[in-house]
């Protein structure tokens, strides 16, 4: 018989948030690049609002990976698994696009994270029947979908 255990269960389940871990952590060191690195007319205005986005997103990877804790699966912790795991990739060394293009690139990775949020919280909903873990990955979604129309509002 191949049943799977409640134990098994919580294992995919953690499994299914790692990356999601590793993604924010991609995320949370480009918006402090570019927080740090934004010139131009809009600096005032993206400054301040990447430390924003890169403060709540500190609070999110605090859930994330207590989440896992929780499962009672070790929370990968260190930049060597963060960039394996990662989908997202890193802003490249010695480039600081213009502020358009950090906009953009932010858009981008939000919209690539709040597809796997989608996709890991239906996988947890309908294979392994959390819907606790699921409703907080939709309620991420949410947010960055609304982080994402805001940030698509600065460019127009
Ligand atoms: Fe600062």
């Amino acid at each position: 018989m191949n049943m799977t255990t409640k134990k098994d269960v919580k294992t995919e389940v953690a499994e299914l948030l790692k990356p999601i871990l590793a993604d924010q952590h991609i995320l949370y060191t480009k918006l402090r690049n570019y927080h740090w690195n934004i010139t131009g007319k809009m600096f005032f205005n993206l400054h301040t609002n990447f430390e924003t986005l890169y403060t709540d997103l500190a609070l999110d990877i605090d859930e994330i990976a207590e989440r896992i804790r929780s499962l009672g699966v070790y929370a990968p912790g260190t930049m060597t698994s963060f960039l394996k795991l990662a989908g997202l990739k890193e802003e490249k060394e010695d480039n600081y696009p213009v502020a358009s293009a950090m906009v953009e690139n932010l858009i981008n990775d939000y919209e690539y994270v709040v597809i796997g949020l989608k996709n890991s919280a239906l996988k947890m909903q309908t294979e392994y029947s959390d819907e606790v873990t699921a409703g907080y990955l939709y309620s991420l979604a949410q947010k960055y979908e609304k982080h994402n129309w805001m940030l698509h509002s600065l460019l127009n």
